[in-house]
């Protein structure tokens, strides 16, 4: 048995005496290229990664009860609203919330977490915590659930029981990710295809920044909000138009002066971000991952220069692992204003190198530290069958 989930199994019963009835695991996920264009419905590959959560549950009679092994504290929560003291828990919390509102039968529950995925790197061990719970729910209450309502079900979870207006990128990726593969996901049609990666020997270098601006969270939000209103500008003009992805860059470069200058500079990003998705397709499929790159480059620079979500340890860390043979290209990944950022190398590389190169000038130019996980993509969430 996978350790992981050896591992809930017996915080499970450690801490409540019996075992526990049923379990699933669900990947941490890493945004590859298509940065804020989930929300804006474009296209973004993605990965789901070798790192998981798994949560083990059991029926309980009035109370939600939660263990983790992250944290010391075991919970006991009587009334399903956000927690303020005990905030890890509003994961799973809100997924119950929402599937009892969605008319799911489930009941108060026990539960207990153990995590492989990095907290506060950029890796969404939250859409893995909520994913991993509304599966495990439903093995316990006994439904099944279509995995894209359990996806905007958990979506509906973050917004509400954690305040983040996130888009749909990191439940899908969790949900829908395959092992040596990376997912487009054009999120219009919430459609999404897995892309070979098949004789291209990489691997994923994400590296926590050490950095998380105070006003990440509220900067997301705002910038959806001045995405909203380019794309507002454009439908203005042409009733077409329905958000940025259906503004090309033709229609872009005619709006020139009479769109705001934030307003242009965020759709500027969008649109070359969604361009650039479609420019790695074609990349990934003549093998040409020194063109691949290039584009994480160019992802970063137009992040720094017009969605302005890049800060200068970010854009310290892409400079150095560009400095590094072996490094086909880095950007930040994510919501940005902090974070992490994703390199993509060449498998063969010394890996212990990569880290002392970055880690030494990373410290030298900011006074950082930064830490760094390798990843490889992986198969989606799933429920453990026992
Ligand atoms: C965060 C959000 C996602 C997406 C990315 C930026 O990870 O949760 O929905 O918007 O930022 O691409």
């Amino acid at each position: 048995m996978d350790k992981l989930v050896a591992d809930v199994e017996e915080l499970y019963r450690s801490s409540f005496a019996c075992a526990a009835q049923c379990c699933a695991r669900a990947p941490g996920r890493v945004e590859v290229l298509g940065n804020h264009t989930d929300y804006n419905e474009g296209l973004v590959l993605s990965a789901a990664i070798d790192r998981h959560l798994c949560v083990a549950v059991g029926r309980s009679d009035n109370t939600f009860e939660f263990v983790s092994g992250s944290f010391p504290e075991r919970v006991v929560i009587s009334e399903v609203v956000p927690q303020k003291e005990y905030a890890w828990t509003n994961y799973a919390l809100g997924v119950y919330h929402w599937l009892k509102a969605a008319g799911y039968p489930v009941a108060p529950f026990r539960m207990a977490v153990t995590s492989t995925i990095p907290q506060g790197a950029g890796l969404s061990s939250s859409a893995a915590f909520e994913v991993a719970s509304g599966l495990a729910l439903g093995d316990l209450y006994g439904f099944k659930i279509d995995k894209q309502e359990l996806a905007h079900l958990c979506r509906k979870a973050e917004h509400t029981f954690a305040g983040a207006n996130c888009g749909l990128l990191d439940q899908y990726s969790v949900l829908f990710g395959k092992q040596q593969h990376l997912l487009l996901i054009d999120f219009r049609t919430l459609d999404y295809r897995p892309i070979s990666l098949a004789g291209l020997d990489i691997v994923f270098a994400i590296t926590e920044s050490g950095v998380t601006h105070r006003l990440g969270e509220s900067a997301y939000n705002d910038r959806r909000i001045e995405c909203e209103s380019a794309a507002r500008y454009f439908s203005e003009k042409d009733p077409a138009v329905h958000s940025l992805r259906d503004v090309n860059p033709g229609k872009l470069h005619q709006a020139g002066d009479e769109l705001q200058a934030s307003a242009l500079k965020r759709a500027q990003h969008v649109i070359g971000e969604i361009e650039r998705v479609k420019a790695a397709i074609e990349l990934l499929e003549q093998k040409d991952l020194r063109g691949f790159g290039k584009l994480l480059y160019g992802s970063h620079e137009s992040s720094l220069v017009n969605f302005e979500n890049s800060c200068p340890e970010l854009d310290s860390l892409v400079r150095i692992a560009s400095q590094f043979e072996g490094a086909y290209g880095s950007r930040l990944t994510g919501g940005g204003f902090g974070g992490a950022t994703l390199s993509v190398l060449d498998c063969t590389i010394e890996k212990h190198t990569f880290v002392r190169h970055l880690t030494d000038a990373y410290a030298r130019e900011t006074g950082h530290t930064c830490a760094i996980h390798f990843a490889t993509p992986a198969g989606g969430a799933e429920i453990i069958e026992r």
